[in-house]
């Protein structure tokens, strides 16, 4: 359960904004009783799009990306910084990064796809996935993608075969499991021994693979890739996987004489979603993980490889909210009161996967303090259908606008047609001005695959 903590505070910048802390996009005020993001009335973009509806506040998306970049530039300026599409994927968002200079993840054909619609650079696009279709690794390769980054040995033989056939050699990198427990979510960890993820150090299984990987034709290994986990607080966990990884990549060139030119560290920062979280900055992600690799490869002798990290979430979860209309109420004496939104599971899952908890306002009502404890459950057929459980929010009517913050990262790319439900339009907001980039599904989107 979360504190009622809404009263509002002037800023440096002579903003009002709600005492949320981390968890309100960067342009997020109060203005009167209404809640502004991108100078843009909430309250009115409801009005006029229609809700559920997810927001982005374009300053904060780009001024994330900018400061991820710079923070890894300055401090190991042979770096580069991967977009994670998976978190949130449209054209927009990746016209976005491109723009800023970013790499890109892309986690199958589907991703690349959109990369390849925008125009995004393919030498900076690397393609993952534990079980890359042929026609996927065809498309990759064929798309003339930066990376892959290998996940098996069979996958291995595949990309060789298929390089081959196209005439053209493919850089890869391969993946290891490093075997670092980090500090999260169950189903978020991938980097512990135990994982359907990259190739195990157990048995040296990754180490003698090496020695396969270099021997294959039409095939250049340049390096290598770990991935611990997501939503993590503890840097400590990225420092232990850059000694495991180092030292791996030393033993590699002592005994293969292959000295990496890519060391690529995965994502997983975690965010603020309550504003009691403390997470760790992306300046203080970056230092951690420059230091250790500079360490690392001081003790280990080994020439300082680029290094590449893969943010998501803490690039676009921040930035995004998702606006609901308040339909139904009803109050269980001595158990709970439920709020009834036009939305729920088939526009944020993370709830009821993951029991995620989040910040909630009434739009219309931001100047008020949150003084109610309050279920927002969704309009599914399911009883575990819920965006926030047991939050503090404004005292709610009929009609009011709700606003749930921290929901742009893992919401629309996990998002369902469930019950029938039309998924959100996206709106993207800066400077005074929304746009769409992405409509609203259709009832007619949703038959239009069937014959
Ligand atoms: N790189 C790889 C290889 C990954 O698998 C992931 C996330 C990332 C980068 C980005 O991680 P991030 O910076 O976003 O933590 N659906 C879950 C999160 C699953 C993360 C999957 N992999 C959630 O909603 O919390």
């Amino acid at each position: 359960m979360s504190l009622p903590k809404s009263d509002l505070s002037k800023q440096a910048d002579g903003r009002t904004t709600m005492q949320l802390g981390p968890v309100l996009p960067k342009t997020a005020e109060v203005r009167g009783s209404h809640l502004f993001i991108g100078g843009v009335d909430m309250v009115e973009l409801a009005a006029e799009q229609g809700t559920a509806l997810y927001v982005f506040d374009e300053a904060d998306l780009r001024d994330r990306m900018e400061r991820y970049r710079e923070a890894f530039c300055e401090r190991y300026p042979n770096s580069g910084v991967l977009y994670a599409s998976k978190a949130f994927l449209n054209k927009e968002v990746l016209r976005i990064a491109a723009d800023e200079g970013m790499f890109l993840d892309v986690s199958g054909g589907g991703e690349l796809a959109c990369a390849q619609a925008v125009g995004f650079p393919m030498e900076r696009v690397f393609v993952h996935g534990n079980n890359k279709t042929e026609a996927e690794l065809r498309e990759a390769i064929s798309a003339g993608v930066g990376r892959i980054v290998l996940d098996t040995r069979i996958e291995l033989g595949r990309v060789s075969r298929i390089a081959g056939e196209l005439g053209v050699t493919q850089k890869v990198l391969m993946r290891i499991t490093p075997g670092v427990e980090a500090d999260t979510h169950e189903y978020i960890k991938t980097g512990c021994e135990d994982s359907k993820f990259g190739f195990t150090m157990l048995d040296d299984f990754a180490f003698k693979c090496v020695g396969d990987v270099l021997a294959a034709p039409n095939v250049d290994l340049v390096g290598f890739h770990c991935h611990i986990g997501s939503q993590i607080f503890a840097l400590h966990s990225f420092a232990e996987a850059v000694q495991v990884m180092v030292k791996f990549a030393a033993r590699v060139r002592d005994t293969y004489g292959l000295v990496i030119e890519d060391l690529d560290m995965g994502g997983g920062l975690g965010i603020a979603y309550l504003a009691d979280d403390e997470p760790s900055s992306i300046e203080e992600f970056a230092q951690c993980t420059s230091d250790a690799v500079m360490q690392a490869c001081l003790e280990c002798g080994l020439a300082m490889p680029r290094l590449l990290v893969e943010p998501g979430r803490s690039l676009v979860a921040n930035a995004g909210v998702t606006l609901y209309t308040v339909g139904v109420m009803k109050t269980l004496p001595n158990i709970r009161k439920y709020v009834g939104i036009d939305g729920g599971m088939s526009d944020n899952i993370r709830t009821a996967l993951y029991h995620a908890s989040y910040e909630a306002v009434i739009a219309n009502k931001a100047d008020e303090p949150r003084t109610e404890i309050v279920t927002l459950c969704g309009k599914h057929c399911e009883s575990g259908d819920a965006v926030v459980l047991d939050g503090s929010i404004q005292r709610p009517d009929m009609g009011d606008i709700v606003c749930v913050f921290a929901t742009g990262a893992y919401c629309y790319t996990m998002s369902s047609s469930y019950n029938g439900q039309p998924r959100p339009a996206i709106v993207f907001v800066r400077d005074g001005e929304a746009r769409v980039v992405t409509r609203r599904e259709t009832y007619a989107d949703l038959m239009v695959r069937d014959l």
